[in-house]
C-alpha cells in the first residue's frame, strides 16, 4: 500500500525525470538548428559593412531566436498536457534538443556582446548597469549549466529532485530576463507586442498546467506515466 509520502515521492520522481527524451539519435535536430543559427550570425556579420549597427542587429536577432527556442522548450510539457497529440508528443520528446539550441542561440548573443564591447565600446559600456550585469550573468550561468545537464547521465548524477529544481529555478530566472527585456519594449513599440505576448503566454501556460495538475483527481502525472515530464 502507498503511504501519503510514497505518493508524494512518486509524484516528484515521475514529474522530474525526462522519461521520454528522444534519445541519442535525435541530436540531428539540435545540429540543424545550431547550423541555421550559425548561418544567421555569419550572414549578419559578414554581409555588408562590419559596423556597430551590424553587431547590434546580431544582438537583437539572437535575442529573438533565443526567446522563440526558450519559450518552445519552456512550454513543451504544458502543451503536451493541454493538447495531447502527435505534434506535442514529438515536441516533448525533442525538448532537450530545443533547449540546447536555445543555449547555442544565446551563446551567439554573448559573442555579439563581446564584439560590441571590443570594437564599439561606446555607448555599450556606458549603458551597462550593475543590476543588468548581475541578472544577465546569473541567467547565463543557468543557461550553460542547464544545457550541460540536459542528458540522462546528469539526471542520474544530480538525482531527479535536484535536477528538477535546477531546471525549474533556471527556467524561471531566464523567463524573468526575457520579460523585463520585452515587456517595456512592447509597451513602447507595438512591433514588439508579439514577443511580449509570447513571453507572458508561456508563463500563463506553465501556471495553467500546474493548476490543472493540482486539480486533477490523479495529480501524479499528465495522465500517461510514460509522458511524465517536469512542467
Ligand atoms: C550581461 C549579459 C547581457 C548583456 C550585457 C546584454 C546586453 C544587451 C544589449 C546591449 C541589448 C540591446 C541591443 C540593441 O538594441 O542594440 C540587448 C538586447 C536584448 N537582450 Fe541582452 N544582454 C545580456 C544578457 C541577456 C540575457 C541573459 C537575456 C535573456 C535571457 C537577454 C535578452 C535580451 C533581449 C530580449 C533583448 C532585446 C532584443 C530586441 O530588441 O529585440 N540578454 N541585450
Amino acid at each position: 500500500m502507498r503511504t501519503g509520502s510514497d505518493k508524494h515521492r512518486a509524484a516528484v520522481v515521475t514529474w522530474a525525470i525526462p522519461t521520454q527524451s528522444a534519445g541519442q539519435n535525435s541530436w540531428w535536430l539540435a545540429m540543424i538548428l545550431c547550423a541555421l543559427l550559425g548561418a544567421m550570425a555569419a550572414f549578419l556579420l559578414l554581409v555588408g559593412p562590419f559596423d556597430q549597427a551590424a553587431v547590434r542587429r546580431l544582438v537583437r536577432a539572437s535575442a529573438r531566436t533565443s526567446v522563440l527556442l526558450f519559450s518552445t522548450a519552456f512550454v513543451a510539457s504544458s502543451l503536451a498536457a493541454f493538447f495531447p497529440g502527435v505534434t506535442t508528443r514529438w515536441l516533448l520528446r525533442h525538448r532537450r534538443q530545443v533547449g540546447v539550441s536555445f543555449a547555442f542561440s544565446h551563446a551567439i548573443h554573448l559573442l555579439a556582446l563581446v564584439l560590441l564591447a571590443d570594437f564599439f565600446p561606446h555607448p555599450f559600456i556606458d549603458d551597462l548597469s550593475l543590476l543588468g550585469l548581475v541578472g544577465g550573468g546569473t541567467s547565463y550561468g543557468f543557461i550553460f549549466v542547464m544545457a550541460a545537464t540536459s542528458n540522462d547521465r546528469a539526471v542520474a548524477w544530480l538525482g531527479p529532485r535536484r535536477w528538477h529544481l535546477l531546471h525549474l529555478i533556471g527556467g524561471w530566472t531566464i523567463w524573468v530576463i526575457f520579460l523585463q527585456s520585452y515587456l517595456p519594449l512592447a509597451l513602447l513599440d507595438p512591433r514588439y507586442a508579439p514577443l511580449g505576448l509570447l513571453v507572458i503566454a508561456a508563463a500563463a501556460m506553465r501556471a495553467g498546467s500546474v493548476v490543472r495538475r493540482r486539480m486533477s483527481p490523479n495529480n501524479e502525472t499528465t495522465g500517461d506515466p510514460k509522458c511524465a515530464q517536469p512542467s
